[in-house]
């Protein structure tokens, strides 16, 4: 049942490209996105004010890449809330209002509730669920399934990476009937979806480096993950599967704000995972590095295949990815974090698919 793979961890992770094809290819037809289970008229796009995210966890930092994808898509402001949060902030939710609640598991009970709270005030509710038929999902006005297949592991991968594809999905529909984006950039940014499964595909032919990266970090005690914008949103991310399964601390910080205070925490043998996809912002997270590494940081660094030498250059493990538009970096640059993340729980000896005091799904508060 773990197709051959030591754990279903291993297993989910390897099946991310199939994933993420079986979720956008039911969506795209002749170069469009068609989202035929979205019920939302383009008079209810245009009278949008604002959009919520509603998560928790890993789904949460799906939201996190949202807010910079569908804000730079639809120039409608996008706040994310963890659900837990929602019901105690007096959200600020009106009929014009699109709450877009994220789960796997469909489940969750903070999500639910804070859902339900959501529809209470007004909000139309779009859910983005792995699970058919889950209450999350029978509770919306809308759903858009990932179609991850059942997720075993505690650890979430392939939901987390389906999750952003139907967030690429949903930002490109909505542009498009909001007139928000030319036809150029429309069909080019359609194409770099459709070839995204086969770049994930190329990542994950090359574990062999992580492993290694693995082999010498594996036994640091404290890990930071530095990004700015979208590449934040990623390193949020690896920083939760790496202290899910291995019980590393870890924390990720917006790479600017170093200076406000992390960086006295900054230690010979400091482990620093600098992620820096961005090709924009390529040169102010290598000063960061620069930073970290002259108070004795070790870094790990993740770039895009264009900056491959002068990442070499710079940091003592460097991880590159094919080169994509800035919004589809996180599919591309979390697949590195999740094995990263494996193989160091791996050598610690963890418990990987059931991590301690963690469940699959939190149906309690
Ligand atoms: O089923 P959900 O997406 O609602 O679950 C949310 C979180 O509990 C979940 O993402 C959790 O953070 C994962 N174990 C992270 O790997």
């Amino acid at each position: 049942e773990k197709g051959g793979y030591e754990h279903f961890m291993f297993k989910e992770i390897m099946e991310q490209p199939k994933a993420i094809r079986d979720t956008i290819s039911p969506r795209l037809r002749d170069g469009k996105v068609v989202l035929d289970d979205v019920t939302i008229t383009k008079e209810d796009l245009e009278d949008l004010d604002r959009l919520y995210v509603i998560a928790c966890g890993s789904s949460y930092h799906v939201g996190m890449a949202a807010k910079y994808i569908l804000e730079r898509l639809l120039r409608i402001p996008v706040e994310v809330t963890l659900a837990s949060e929602f019901r105690y902030c007096a959200p600020i939710v009106t009929k014009h209002t699109l709450a877009l609640v994220i789960s796997q598991s469909g489940e969750t009970i903070d999500t639910l509730a804070a859902m339900r709270e959501a529809k209470r005030l007004g909000a139309r509710i779009l859910s983005i669920v792995n699970v058919v038929g889950s209450t999350i999902a029978r509770e919306s006005d809308d759903v858009l399934y990932t179609w991850a297949g059942p997720e075993i592991a505690v650890a979430t991968t392939k939901a987390y990476s389906t999750q952003l594809a139907v967030i690429y999905l949903l930002g490109l529909y909505f542009a498009d009937r909001l007139g928000r984006v030319t036809a150029e950039e429309y069909s080019r940014l359609v194409e770099e979806l459709r070839t995204l499964p086969a770049k994930a595909e190329a990542i994950l032919k090359d574990t062999e480096k992580i492993q290694y990266y693995a082999s010498i970090y594996f036994n640091h005690n404290s890990v930071f993950y530095i990004g700015r914008n979208i590449d934040y949103a990623v390193g949020l991310e690896g920083s939760l599967k790496l202290k899910e399964i291995s019980y590393i601390h870890s924390e990720a910080y917006a790479a600017g704000e170093l200076k406000h205070g992390t960086i006295s925490l900054i230690e010979d043998g400091t482990l620093v995972v600098a992620l820096a996809g961005w090709n924009e912002l390529f040169e102010k997270l290598m000063s960061n590095v620069k930073e970290v590494k002259a108070r004795g940081a070790d870094v790990i660094g993740i770039a895009c295949e264009n900056h491959k030498e002068a990442l070499e250059s710079l940091v003592d493990s460097a991880m590159t990815i094919p080169e994509v538009d800035p919004m589809f970096l996180p599919s591309l640059e979390v697949i590195p974090m999740q094995l990263f993340a494996y193989y160091v729980a791996l050598m610690r000896g963890c418990d990987i698919d059931k991590p301690r005091n963690l469940a699959k799904s939190v149906t309690v508060e």
